[in-house]
């Protein structure tokens, strides 16, 4: 009822007062919706009937992180822990089922601490990657870190889902580069690498955000690069088997270059003349002529010239990719525009017949307003072990596809004819793509996979629970990995205090 959530928040606020946290809106503060959308990405989750919070809290430092916790637990409220916002499914500040529930926002928790000696960080997870690669950037020309390509993605969220950049194929995801964490758990306890345990800390890489705890700071290994890098973005439009044609060489091309190459494919849908356009996103990190010699070698068909590519330093090539002005707006959290969206992915193992490729890109060009985007694997990608870290998706893939629809304010009445659209998009792909499980990226969550039933405070039986998730999301994101994290959920958090509807269910 209304007005028991109004009693727990009541005690919440107080629980917060005494131990001296003063950052935190209710709903009735003139704060509160500003601080609720100030990292809302998908305006799907802005809408009347989404559940809002009893509260949201603003830890500034890591005793006010383990107060919230507690200040919570004790007024029966559930937590939702937000980092950048950008859950697909907005999971880091809604709840499924109605329950009362705060958001502890950890937008205050962004120092970065650079050692260039070390060539490591440590980075409170509330930073994001902008803010990580401006503070990289600032103290070494020849540092940089393995992380993903938009830049108000919190790092909380990222390296928890495990974080594929331009950088993975020569030196992994962004958790595969994490070297140590502070974490704070269920009962508010501050553990490290060493106290945490090797399962916890394996978990934590990679087996998605919200099932652990709450992530406080990552230590991170940066990695080497050259002064100058190459960048570059090719568009091409054309007839659909021109497009068809250049997508269908790449899948050959994108996996097998060399570590130093990253060669992605980017395809809005809905094309409205009978003309297709593709992006080819490109970093290098070596020379022009090295990236000319190399593609005119393997992709002639793409036709680059010298005037394509752009030689300049990896903090500048990430700006430029994170589509923000200049290297110090990397820092800034607000991103210029957001939309309503809905995403999907997949991945493949084998590529797709020419054939095959014009009847996709038909069907994608006469679709709604959108994007396509392959990202190339193979390189350090497929050296690491699937059991590495509970990321699985490793040797034997080519590539994944993140498909995505999106759609303004005044086409809101559409929606749901563009979701349908995704929807049997992906029911179409089906015969293209990975099987048994059909695979598919923490970090682009997709609840159509399924989700956790948290009626029952416990989720019903937990081998129900389990089951249920192991045979539907959890094979889709993590294989064979899925048991694993399921013991290191017992271990961590066996009441099943931070959940969400993909959540990892503990055993009990
Ligand atoms: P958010 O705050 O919404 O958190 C996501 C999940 O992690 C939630 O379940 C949340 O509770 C949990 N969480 C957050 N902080 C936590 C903490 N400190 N401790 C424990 N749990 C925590 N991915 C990628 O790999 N490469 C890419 O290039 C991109 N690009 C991209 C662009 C855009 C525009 C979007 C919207 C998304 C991406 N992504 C991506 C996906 C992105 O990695 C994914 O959405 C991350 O979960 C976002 O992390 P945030 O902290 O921003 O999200």
């Amino acid at each position: 009822s209304s007005a028991h959530d109004a009693a727990s928040a009541s005690s919440f606020s107080s629980c917060l007062a005494i131990h001296g946290v003063s950052n935190f809106s209710l709903p009735a503060s003139p704060s509160y919706n500003t601080t609720l959308n100030f990292s809302i990405r998908n305006l799907r989750f802005t809408l009347p009937d989404v559940t809002r919070p009893a509260a949201i809290v603003l830890p500034g430092s890591k005793e006010d992180l383990q107060r919230a916790i507690l200040c919570a637990r004790n007024s029966s409220l559930a937590i939702r822990v937000r980092s950048g916002g950008h859950s697909y499914e907005g999971l880091s500040y809604t709840t499924e089922n109605h329950v009362p529930f705060v958001v502890i926002d950890l937008m205050n928790l962004n120092r970065v601490r650079v050692d260039s000696v070390s060539a490591t960080t440590w980075a409170e997870a509330g930073a994001t990657l902008g803010e990580l690669y401006y503070a990289v950037g600032q103290s070494s020309r020849s540092l940089a870190f393995s992380g993903g390509s938009c830049s108000t993605i919190g790092l909380g969220g990222v390296i928890s889902g495990g974080g594929f950049g331009l950088l993975s194929r020569k030196f992994g995801l962004a958790a595969d580069n994490v070297l140590d964490a502070v974490l704070v758990d269920p009962n508010g306890r501050v553990l490290d690498r060493s106290s945490m345990g090797e399962d916890v800390f394996w978990a934590i890489r990679g087996g998605g955000g919200g099932s652990w705890g709450v992530v406080y700071a990552w230590k991170l290994r940066l990695v080497p690069v050259p002064h100058n890098i190459t960048m570059f973005i090719i568009d091409r439009t054309g007839p659909v088997e021109y497009i068809a044609g250049l997508v269908h060489w790449w899948q050959h091309v994108g996996p097998n270059l060399p570590d130093e190459f990253y060669l992605s494919v980017y395809f809005p849908t809905g094309s409205s003349d009978g003309n297709v356009s593709i992006s080819f996103e490109g970093q290098v990190l070596g020379t022009k002529q090295q990236t000319l010699s190399v593609l005119s070698q393997s992709f002639p068909m793409l036709g680059v010239t010298e005037s394509d590519l752009s030689e300049m330093s990896w903090v500048e090539s990430t700006a430029k990719f994170a589509n923000v002005g200049t290297v110090s707006d990397l820092s800034n959290r607000s991103p210029g525009t957001n939309s309503y969206t809905k995403s999907k992915s997949d991945y493949v193992r084998a590529p797709i017949s020419r054939h095959d490729m014009v009847e996709i890109v038909r069907y994608l060009s006469a679709g709604p307003s959108g994007s396509i985007i392959l990202d190339p694997y193979g390189g350090a990608m497929a050296r690491i072990k699937s059991n590495a870290t509970p990321f699985p998706h490793r040797a034997g893939i080519l590539y994944s596809i993140q498909y995505t629809v999106y759609w303004g304010q005044s086409d809101q009445a559409r929606a749901n004819e563009y979701i349908i659209w995704l929807r049997s998009l992906y029911t179409y792909m089906t015969p293209h793509v990975s099987k048994d499980p059909r695979g598919a990226y923490v970090n682009y969550l997709d609840l159509d996979l399924g989700a956790n039933n948290w009626t029952h405070p416990m989720g019903g039986s937990s081998m129900e629970a389990m089951a249920r998730a192991r045979s539907s999301w959890g094979a889709a994101y993590f294989r064979n990995n899925f048991n694993r994290l399921v013991s290191a959920k017992t271990t961590i958090d066996p009441s099943n205090v931070f959940n969400n509807a993909q959540s990892i269910p503990p055993l009990y």
